[in-house]
């Protein structure tokens, strides 16, 4: 048996829905204002609409087109989500099926840090030799579990999808470097999307001590990552965070002493995206040269839980 001693990042794709719910939208549906969310927030508009499958199959579509490897050489899609169309069969089951992949499938949650904690699960799978290559998809329809009688909470959030085509490699040079990941659990006051007599009512939000324990957790978990790569953040020529806002990318950008221009931003024109956010910053990246192959990344995801994941990636 050849067992692999890494795992490649190929390839990204991504979809958004065409429906676009602006910050003007907002000011009509409630007492809010342009100046206020943007200055909070860092959004103007975010994309809703659209199936959890849907998108899903899109980005991952897009991934596997674009990443070289044969259909018939996927061995596993996983999808993060926090908000399937049903429970059961799972996103990634249709994704399985709408492209057509006769492999292994299965969903996973850990919010917004879903995608970051699928790259790192399936990065284990492909360096134990268990599987050949991957479509690792972060997909969420969070306007789907948002109460629009909050404004507080409901100006953040949009819909969209990314995914990576993950590949086993023993070449050394390109792939997954280090990884962390937590989570704490002693926080569900803080950020949930409870489901009370059998209905999602919503997601509810203590955004002050969200923020504050956030903004800790991510720094930390980035600043234990790059350790354990044996890189300084002076390396990185990105870093692809999940897009909670854009004062939390700033405040963790500040926290790490790295400049703010390094977190690549899309937040502005997708919101909060939850399990999406990571790829799409990534192929916004990849697509302007940010991100060009060889470069060393960090995916950073963190929200609900309260849980983190951070790679740091040779992209390509
Ligand atoms: N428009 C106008 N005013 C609003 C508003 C809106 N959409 N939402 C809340 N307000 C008001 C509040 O009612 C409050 O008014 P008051 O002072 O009269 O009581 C005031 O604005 C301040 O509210 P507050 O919640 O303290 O605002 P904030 O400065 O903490 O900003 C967030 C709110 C949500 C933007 C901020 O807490 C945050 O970014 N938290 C992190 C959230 C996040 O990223 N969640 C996803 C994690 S994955």
């Amino acid at each position: 048996m050849t067992v692999s001693i890494g795992s490649r990042l190929v390839s990204v794709g991504t979809a958004l829905p065409d429906d676009v719910l602006s910050n003007a939208d907002f000011e009509r549906m409630m007492d809010t204002s342009d100046e206020w969310i943007l200055s909070r927030t860092g959004i103007k508009e975010r994309r809703v609409g659209g199936t959890t499958t849907g998108l899903a199959t899109d980005a991952a579509r897009a991934a596997l087109e674009r990443s070289g490897v044969a259909p018939d050489a996927i061995d596993l899609v996983v999808v993060a989500t926090q908000t399937p169309d049903d429970l059961c069969p799972s996103t990634a089951a249709g994704v399985q099926h709408a492209l057509g992949l006769t492999c292994g499938a299965f969903d996973l949650n850990a919010a917004c840090a879903g995608f970051s904690y699928a790259v790192v699960t399936v990065h284990a799978m492909l360096r134990s030799g268990a599987i050949g290559a991957a479509i690792v998809v972060g997909v969420d329809r969070m306007t789907a579990a948002t109460n629009y009688e909050d404004r507080g909470t409901a100006i953040l959030f949009g819909d969209g999808a990314g995914a990576v085509v993950m590949v086993a490699d023993d070449d050394g040079d390109r792939g997954v470097v280090a990884w962390d990941m937590g989570t704490d659990g002693a926080h569900p006051d803080i950020l949930s999307s409870p489901i009370k007599d059998g209905r999602i009512t919503g997601v509810e939000m203590d955004g002050k001590a969200l923020f504050k324990l956030m903004v800790r957790y991510a720094a930390d978990s980035a600043r234990a990552a790059v350790a354990k790569a044996g890189v300084g953040f002076d390396d990185l020529s990105a870093v692809l965070a999940h897009q909670a806002n854009q004062r939390i990318l700033d405040a963790v950008a500040d926290r790490l002493d790295v400049p703010r221009e390094k977190f690549v931003s899309v937040i502005a024109s997708t919101g909060n995206t939850s399990a999406a956010s990571v790829p799409l910053a990534l192929e916004a990246a990849v697509l302007d040269g940010r991100v060009a192959p060889g470069d060393l990344v960090l995916l950073a995801g963190f929200g609900g839980g309260l849980s983190w994941a951070c790679t740091v990636a040779v992209w390509g």
